[in-house]
Protein backbone atom coordinates (compact mmCIF):
# COMPACT_ATOMS: atom_id res chain seq x y z
CA UNK A 1 0.00 0.00 0.00
CA UNK A 2 2.71 2.40 1.33
CA UNK A 3 4.34 1.73 -2.27
CA UNK A 4 1.53 1.77 -4.24
CA UNK A 5 1.47 5.87 -2.86
CA UNK A 6 5.07 6.40 -3.45
CA UNK A 7 4.51 5.26 -6.76
CA UNK A 8 1.43 7.16 -7.56
CA UNK A 9 3.74 10.60 -5.98
CA UNK A 10 6.48 10.02 -8.06
CA UNK A 11 4.39 9.69 -11.07
CA UNK A 12 2.47 12.51 -10.42
CA UNK A 13 5.34 14.52 -9.83
CA UNK A 14 6.91 13.52 -12.97
CA UNK A 15 3.76 14.68 -14.89
CA UNK A 16 4.01 18.25 -12.99
CA UNK A 17 7.29 18.54 -14.37
CA UNK A 18 6.21 17.55 -17.80
CA UNK A 19 3.67 19.83 -17.74
CA UNK A 20 6.10 22.66 -16.44
CA UNK A 21 8.01 21.83 -19.19
CA UNK A 22 5.57 22.13 -22.19
CA UNK A 23 5.41 25.55 -23.64
CA UNK A 24 1.86 27.24 -23.24
CA UNK A 25 -0.23 26.63 -26.32
CA UNK A 26 1.36 29.76 -28.53
CA UNK A 27 -1.70 31.73 -29.22
CA UNK A 28 -1.20 35.05 -31.38
CA UNK A 29 -3.43 38.27 -31.53
CA UNK A 30 -2.29 41.19 -33.72
CA UNK A 31 -4.15 44.77 -32.28
CA UNK A 32 -4.56 47.56 -34.14
CA UNK A 33 -4.59 50.96 -32.32
CA UNK A 34 -2.79 49.43 -29.51
CA UNK A 35 -1.43 52.23 -27.95
CA UNK A 36 -4.53 53.52 -25.69
CA UNK A 37 -8.09 53.10 -25.29
CA UNK A 38 -9.59 49.86 -26.01
CA UNK A 39 -7.29 48.20 -28.18
CA UNK A 40 -3.82 48.92 -25.31
CA UNK A 41 -6.57 47.16 -22.78
CA UNK A 42 -6.79 44.24 -24.93
CA UNK A 43 -2.80 43.85 -25.70
CA UNK A 44 -2.65 43.70 -21.48
CA UNK A 45 -5.40 41.35 -21.44
CA UNK A 46 -3.73 38.71 -23.79
CA UNK A 47 -0.23 39.40 -22.88
CA UNK A 48 -1.09 38.36 -19.23
CA UNK A 49 -2.13 35.29 -20.95
CA UNK A 50 0.99 34.73 -22.16
CA UNK A 51 -0.27 35.28 -25.72
CA UNK A 52 2.45 36.84 -28.45
CA UNK A 53 0.77 40.24 -28.96
CA UNK A 54 1.74 41.78 -32.20
CA UNK A 55 0.82 45.37 -30.41
CA UNK A 56 0.75 48.08 -33.42
CA UNK A 57 0.39 52.26 -33.65
CA UNK A 58 1.39 54.99 -36.11
CA UNK A 59 3.03 56.53 -34.05
CA UNK A 60 6.93 58.02 -35.49
CA UNK A 61 8.40 56.42 -32.38
CA UNK A 62 7.22 53.72 -29.99
CA UNK A 63 4.61 54.94 -27.71
CA UNK A 64 5.52 54.68 -24.07
CA UNK A 65 2.69 52.36 -23.52
CA UNK A 66 3.67 49.71 -25.66
CA UNK A 67 7.11 50.18 -24.34
CA UNK A 68 6.02 49.43 -20.79
CA UNK A 69 3.95 46.46 -22.00
CA UNK A 70 6.74 44.96 -23.74
CA UNK A 71 8.82 45.43 -20.44
CA UNK A 72 6.64 43.38 -18.64
CA UNK A 73 5.65 41.07 -21.17
CA UNK A 74 8.65 40.29 -23.39
CA UNK A 75 6.21 38.60 -25.54
CA UNK A 76 4.98 41.70 -27.21
CA UNK A 77 5.69 43.05 -29.92
CA UNK A 78 5.75 46.80 -30.84
CA UNK A 79 5.28 47.50 -34.39
CA UNK A 80 4.21 50.73 -36.64
CA UNK A 81 1.59 50.34 -38.93
CA UNK A 82 -0.95 53.33 -39.89
CA UNK A 83 -4.25 51.42 -40.75
CA UNK A 84 -4.33 53.97 -43.87
CA UNK A 85 -0.55 53.38 -45.31
CA UNK A 86 -0.57 50.61 -47.27
CA UNK A 87 3.11 50.29 -47.42
CA UNK A 88 3.93 49.73 -43.81
CA UNK A 89 0.68 47.39 -43.66
CA UNK A 90 2.44 45.37 -46.58
CA UNK A 91 5.63 45.50 -44.89
CA UNK A 92 4.49 44.07 -41.55
CA UNK A 93 2.59 41.78 -43.28
CA UNK A 94 5.75 40.35 -45.53
CA UNK A 95 7.95 40.42 -41.70
CA UNK A 96 5.29 38.16 -40.49
CA UNK A 97 4.57 35.89 -43.71
CA UNK A 98 4.30 32.04 -42.39
CA UNK A 99 3.52 33.41 -38.71
CA UNK A 100 0.41 32.27 -37.97
CA UNK A 101 -1.99 34.80 -35.92
CA UNK A 102 -5.26 33.18 -34.07
CA UNK A 103 -6.81 36.53 -33.92
CA UNK A 104 -6.53 39.58 -36.26
CA UNK A 105 -7.88 42.39 -34.02
CA UNK A 106 -9.05 45.86 -35.84
CA UNK A 107 -9.88 48.38 -33.84
CA UNK A 108 -8.22 51.24 -34.73
CA UNK A 109 -10.08 53.92 -35.66
CA UNK A 110 -10.70 57.83 -36.73
CA UNK A 111 -13.56 58.86 -34.11
CA UNK A 112 -13.58 63.24 -34.00
CA UNK A 113 -10.75 65.83 -34.50
CA UNK A 114 -11.48 67.46 -31.51
CA UNK A 115 -12.22 66.91 -28.05
CA UNK A 116 -15.59 65.01 -27.44
CA UNK A 117 -17.97 68.03 -26.58
CA UNK A 118 -15.78 70.84 -28.50
CA UNK A 119 -18.72 71.27 -30.75
CA UNK A 120 -16.64 74.27 -32.90
CA UNK A 121 -14.04 71.69 -33.27
CA UNK A 122 -16.19 68.69 -34.77
CA UNK A 123 -18.59 71.01 -36.48
CA UNK A 124 -16.89 69.30 -39.83
CA UNK A 125 -19.21 65.93 -38.42
CA UNK A 126 -22.25 68.00 -37.72
CA UNK A 127 -24.89 68.65 -40.78
CA UNK A 128 -24.62 72.53 -42.50
CA UNK A 129 -21.11 72.42 -41.81
CA UNK A 130 -20.22 68.99 -43.48
CA UNK A 131 -16.26 68.79 -43.76
CA UNK A 132 -15.95 66.15 -47.08
CA UNK A 133 -12.27 66.17 -46.75
CA UNK A 134 -12.77 64.59 -43.17
CA UNK A 135 -15.58 61.81 -45.17
CA UNK A 136 -12.38 60.28 -47.04
CA UNK A 137 -10.15 60.67 -44.06
CA UNK A 138 -12.82 58.61 -41.95
CA UNK A 139 -13.59 56.46 -44.83
CA UNK A 140 -10.25 55.52 -45.41
CA UNK A 141 -9.67 54.78 -41.61
CA UNK A 142 -12.34 52.96 -40.57
CA UNK A 143 -13.32 50.93 -43.21
CA UNK A 144 -10.64 50.68 -46.24
CA UNK A 145 -7.98 50.27 -43.09
CA UNK A 146 -9.75 46.65 -41.63
CA UNK A 147 -9.96 45.50 -44.96
CA UNK A 148 -6.82 46.09 -46.49
CA UNK A 149 -5.82 44.67 -42.86
CA UNK A 150 -7.96 41.52 -43.86
CA UNK A 151 -6.52 40.85 -47.06
CA UNK A 152 -2.92 41.58 -46.40
CA UNK A 153 -3.30 39.25 -43.18
CA UNK A 154 -5.55 36.72 -44.13
CA UNK A 155 -2.95 34.14 -44.89
CA UNK A 156 -1.43 34.24 -41.44
CA UNK A 157 -4.84 33.40 -40.13
CA UNK A 158 -5.73 30.53 -42.35
CA UNK A 159 -2.72 28.95 -40.90
CA UNK A 160 -4.10 29.67 -36.64
CA UNK A 161 -5.58 27.37 -34.64
CA UNK A 162 -8.30 29.96 -33.75
CA UNK A 163 -8.89 31.69 -37.11
CA UNK A 164 -10.66 34.85 -36.01
CA UNK A 165 -10.79 38.33 -37.73
CA UNK A 166 -12.57 40.47 -34.73
CA UNK A 167 -13.60 44.10 -35.29
CA UNK A 168 -14.40 46.65 -32.89
CA UNK A 169 -17.76 48.69 -34.69
CA UNK A 170 -19.92 50.64 -32.81
CA UNK A 171 -23.18 50.64 -31.84
CA UNK A 172 -23.10 54.10 -33.67
CA UNK A 173 -23.30 52.10 -37.10
CA UNK A 174 -26.83 51.03 -36.00
CA UNK A 175 -29.35 51.94 -39.00
CA UNK A 176 -32.19 50.33 -37.63
CA UNK A 177 -32.49 52.41 -34.76
CA UNK A 178 -32.86 56.15 -35.10
CA UNK A 179 -29.86 58.17 -33.17
CA UNK A 180 -30.92 60.35 -29.74
CA UNK A 181 -28.75 63.07 -31.47
CA UNK A 182 -27.56 63.33 -34.94
CA UNK A 183 -24.19 64.29 -34.28
CA UNK A 184 -20.74 62.66 -35.33
CA UNK A 185 -22.07 62.03 -39.38
CA UNK A 186 -18.78 60.86 -40.92
CA UNK A 187 -17.72 58.19 -37.73
CA UNK A 188 -21.41 56.90 -37.76
CA UNK A 189 -21.92 56.41 -41.49
CA UNK A 190 -18.14 54.68 -41.57
CA UNK A 191 -19.27 52.22 -38.41
CA UNK A 192 -22.60 51.09 -40.82
CA UNK A 193 -20.20 51.04 -44.02
CA UNK A 194 -17.42 48.76 -41.75
CA UNK A 195 -20.32 46.86 -40.36
CA UNK A 196 -21.55 46.11 -44.10
CA UNK A 197 -17.61 45.15 -45.17
CA UNK A 198 -17.45 43.04 -42.48
CA UNK A 199 -20.31 40.50 -44.11
CA UNK A 200 -19.02 40.35 -47.07
CA UNK A 201 -15.47 39.05 -45.86
CA UNK A 202 -17.95 36.90 -44.26
CA UNK A 203 -19.04 34.92 -47.14
CA UNK A 204 -15.87 35.20 -48.45
CA UNK A 205 -14.22 33.81 -45.88
CA UNK A 206 -16.72 31.08 -44.36
CA UNK A 207 -15.03 28.30 -46.34
CA UNK A 208 -11.72 28.81 -44.60
CA UNK A 209 -12.83 28.37 -41.60
CA UNK A 210 -12.88 31.94 -40.47
CA UNK A 211 -15.16 33.88 -38.29
CA UNK A 212 -15.38 37.21 -38.37
CA UNK A 213 -17.39 39.02 -36.16
CA UNK A 214 -17.82 43.03 -35.29
CA UNK A 215 -18.16 43.98 -31.52
CA UNK A 216 -20.20 47.18 -30.02
CA UNK A 217 -17.66 47.62 -27.00
CA UNK A 218 -20.53 49.19 -24.81
CA UNK A 219 -19.23 52.98 -23.36
CA UNK A 220 -15.82 52.59 -22.51
CA UNK A 221 -14.29 55.16 -20.95
CA UNK A 222 -11.41 56.16 -22.57
CA UNK A 223 -8.68 57.78 -22.18
CA UNK A 224 -8.71 60.69 -25.29
CA UNK A 225 -12.19 61.41 -23.59
CA UNK A 226 -10.09 63.90 -21.23
CA UNK A 227 -12.80 65.21 -18.50
CA UNK A 228 -15.89 63.98 -19.79
CA UNK A 229 -17.59 61.46 -17.84
CA UNK A 230 -20.67 59.78 -19.93
CA UNK A 231 -23.18 58.21 -17.13
CA UNK A 232 -22.72 54.11 -17.25
CA UNK A 233 -19.56 53.76 -19.37
CA UNK A 234 -17.69 51.10 -18.14
CA UNK A 235 -13.73 51.08 -17.43
CA UNK A 236 -11.43 49.38 -19.76
CA UNK A 237 -10.76 46.28 -17.32
CA UNK A 238 -14.65 45.62 -17.34
CA UNK A 239 -15.35 46.54 -21.11
CA UNK A 240 -12.34 44.44 -22.32
CA UNK A 241 -13.06 41.63 -19.98
CA UNK A 242 -16.57 40.92 -21.32
CA UNK A 243 -14.98 40.93 -24.83
CA UNK A 244 -12.50 38.34 -24.52
CA UNK A 245 -14.62 36.04 -22.45
CA UNK A 246 -17.25 36.15 -25.63
CA UNK A 247 -14.53 35.69 -27.90
CA UNK A 248 -13.14 32.71 -26.39
CA UNK A 249 -16.31 31.30 -26.88
CA UNK A 250 -17.13 31.95 -30.87
CA UNK A 251 -17.27 29.38 -33.04
CA UNK A 252 -17.84 29.45 -37.01
CA UNK A 253 -21.25 29.25 -36.52
CA UNK A 254 -21.13 32.95 -35.17
CA UNK A 255 -19.63 34.04 -38.31
CA UNK A 256 -20.75 37.32 -39.87
CA UNK A 257 -22.59 38.39 -36.02
CA UNK A 258 -22.67 41.93 -34.80
CA UNK A 259 -21.99 41.74 -31.05
CA UNK A 260 -22.53 43.16 -27.61
CA UNK A 261 -19.78 43.07 -25.11
CA UNK A 262 -21.45 40.04 -23.33
CA UNK A 263 -22.09 38.54 -26.71
CA UNK A 264 -25.57 39.08 -27.17
CA UNK A 265 -26.57 40.25 -30.62
CA UNK A 266 -27.22 43.84 -31.41
CA UNK A 267 -29.67 45.41 -33.86
CA UNK A 268 -27.82 46.67 -37.22
N1 LIG B 1 -14.78 54.05 -26.17
C1 LIG B 1 -16.00 53.75 -26.51
O1 LIG B 1 -16.96 53.97 -25.73
C2 LIG B 1 -16.33 53.13 -27.85
C3 LIG B 1 -17.67 52.89 -28.15
C4 LIG B 1 -17.98 52.29 -29.36
C5 LIG B 1 -16.97 51.90 -30.22
N2 LIG B 1 -15.66 52.15 -29.91
C6 LIG B 1 -14.63 51.71 -30.86
O2 LIG B 1 -13.56 51.14 -30.16
C7 LIG B 1 -12.34 51.29 -30.91
C8 LIG B 1 -11.26 51.92 -30.03
O3 LIG B 1 -11.70 53.21 -29.63
P1 LIG B 1 -11.23 53.92 -28.28
O4 LIG B 1 -12.45 54.36 -27.57
O5 LIG B 1 -10.23 53.05 -27.58
O6 LIG B 1 -10.55 55.22 -28.91
P2 LIG B 1 -9.12 55.88 -28.67
O7 LIG B 1 -8.76 55.79 -27.24
O8 LIG B 1 -9.20 57.23 -29.31
O9 LIG B 1 -8.14 54.94 -29.50
C9 LIG B 1 -8.14 54.92 -30.89
C10 LIG B 1 -6.87 54.23 -31.32
O10 LIG B 1 -6.87 54.13 -32.76
C11 LIG B 1 -5.62 54.63 -33.21
N3 LIG B 1 -5.69 55.10 -34.58
C12 LIG B 1 -6.44 56.11 -35.11
N4 LIG B 1 -6.16 56.25 -36.42
C13 LIG B 1 -5.23 55.31 -36.73
C14 LIG B 1 -4.55 54.95 -37.90
N5 LIG B 1 -4.74 55.60 -39.06
N6 LIG B 1 -3.66 53.93 -37.86
C15 LIG B 1 -3.44 53.25 -36.70
N7 LIG B 1 -4.03 53.56 -35.54
C16 LIG B 1 -4.92 54.58 -35.56
C17 LIG B 1 -5.26 55.73 -32.24
O11 LIG B 1 -3.89 56.08 -32.35
P3 LIG B 1 -3.32 57.49 -31.77
O12 LIG B 1 -3.12 57.30 -30.30
O13 LIG B 1 -2.04 57.66 -32.51
O14 LIG B 1 -4.35 58.53 -32.09
C18 LIG B 1 -5.63 55.03 -30.93
O15 LIG B 1 -4.61 54.14 -30.55
C19 LIG B 1 -12.71 52.15 -32.12
O16 LIG B 1 -12.94 51.30 -33.23
C20 LIG B 1 -14.00 52.82 -31.70
O17 LIG B 1 -14.81 53.16 -32.80
C21 LIG B 1 -15.32 52.77 -28.74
Amino acid sequence: MKNHLLKTCVLLSLLLALLQLTPALAETVLVTGSNQGIGLEFAKQYAARGWTVIATHRRDTPPETLAALQQQYPKVRVEQMDVTKHDQIEALAAKMKGEPIDILLNNAALIRFAPFRDREGNAGQMFGTLNYDHFDQFMHTNVAGPLKIAEAFVENVKASKLKLMVTISSGAGIVSVLPRSADHYWYRTSKAALNSAMRLLTVDLADEGITVVMFHPGGVQVESWGETKLPGAMTHEEAIGKMTKTIDGLTIKDSGRFLNNDGTDMPW
